[in-house]
């Protein structure tokens, strides 16, 4: 087996009010891997993937991106290996024009202007929001900066993408293509999402958390077809796996 891109070994965090978020996490990512994290609101997941870039660090346990140790020192290369997209697009815009957001990373990487511009033409056509790139931010609907702040993370071309609730908002044309990009895509991708049949369609293995502790790591499918680990965790199948409320039909699932 190669070296994990991410290992986490007894991870916990405590907020700073004293609100436990995660209660000692064990896993590992291999690179290439397309791993889905699910668990019902305030499980941890949002707290799990801050980690990942360093936004916050490990009360307690140890974690590494890259077999480099979470910590100040090394944050500037996890950032680079790590691109993430925030569950919240206004975390992530905060220039006056959508161009200047997507240029924002690839000039700080110290790109030359035309490889700049290369990137954020690809980023934006990728996600369907080049008529938005002279826009403000502020000025776009839910989705619009949805797709604005995945381009952001898109034109770093970073060897880890993290993404926490990145379909929450698009319309179904949006999350269909956002899913084929992101079966497509080779490299490490990690998503928290509530979206359960884009699990299916995009990540052979799914963390499930539950009360900020690590409930099981296994198969996608064999995670779905487990009642009682859903029940528990306070989670539904996806709507795929679901029987037809209509014809009463059932999936091959
Ligand atoms: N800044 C904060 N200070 C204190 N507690 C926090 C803070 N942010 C989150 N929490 C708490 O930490 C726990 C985990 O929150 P987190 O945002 O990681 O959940 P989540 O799984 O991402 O939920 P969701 O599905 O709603 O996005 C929750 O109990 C939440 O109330
Ligand atoms: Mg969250």
């Amino acid at each position: 087996m190669n070296q994990p891109i991410i290992a986490a070994e007894d991870l916990a965090y405590r907020y700073p009010d004293g609100t436990e978020a995660l209660r000692g996490l064990t896993f590992t990512i291999q690179p290439g891997e397309a791993v889905a994290l699910v668990g019902a609101n305030g499980a941890g997941k949002s707290t799990l993937l801050h980690h990942l870039n360093g936004t916050v660090f490990p009360s307690r346990g140890r974690l590494t991106v890259g077999g480099l140790p979470v910590e100040t020192a090394n944050l500037k290369t996890i950032r680079r290996l790590v691109g993430m997209v925030f569950q919240d697009p206004d975390d992530q815009l905060f220039m006056p024009t959508v161009a200047e957001d997507v240029a924002f990373g690839p000039q700080n990487l110290g790109l030359d202007e035309p490889v700049v511009r290369a990137r954020v033409a690809g980023a934006l056509g990728t996600v369907d929001a080049l008529s938005l790139a002279g826009k403000p931010p502020y000025r776009l609907s839910a989705g619009e900066k949805r797709r604005a702040a995945i381009a952001t993370v898109l034109a770093m071309e970073p060897d880890v993408l993290v993404m926490d609730e990145p379909t929450s908002g698009l319309d179904p044309r949006g999350r269909r293509h956002l899913a084929q990009l992101l079966a497509a895509f080779g490299h490490t991708r990690i998503l928290a999402t509530h979206d359960l049949d884009l699990v299916l369609d995009v990540c052979p293995r799914t963390l499930v958390i539950h009360e900020g502790m690590l409930m099981a790591d296994g198969p996608t499918l064999e995670i779905f077809k487990d009642e009682a680990l859903l029940a528990t965790c306070r989670l539904e199948k996806p709507l795929s796996m679901q029987g037809c409320p209509v014809c009463g039909g059932n999936t091959p699932f």
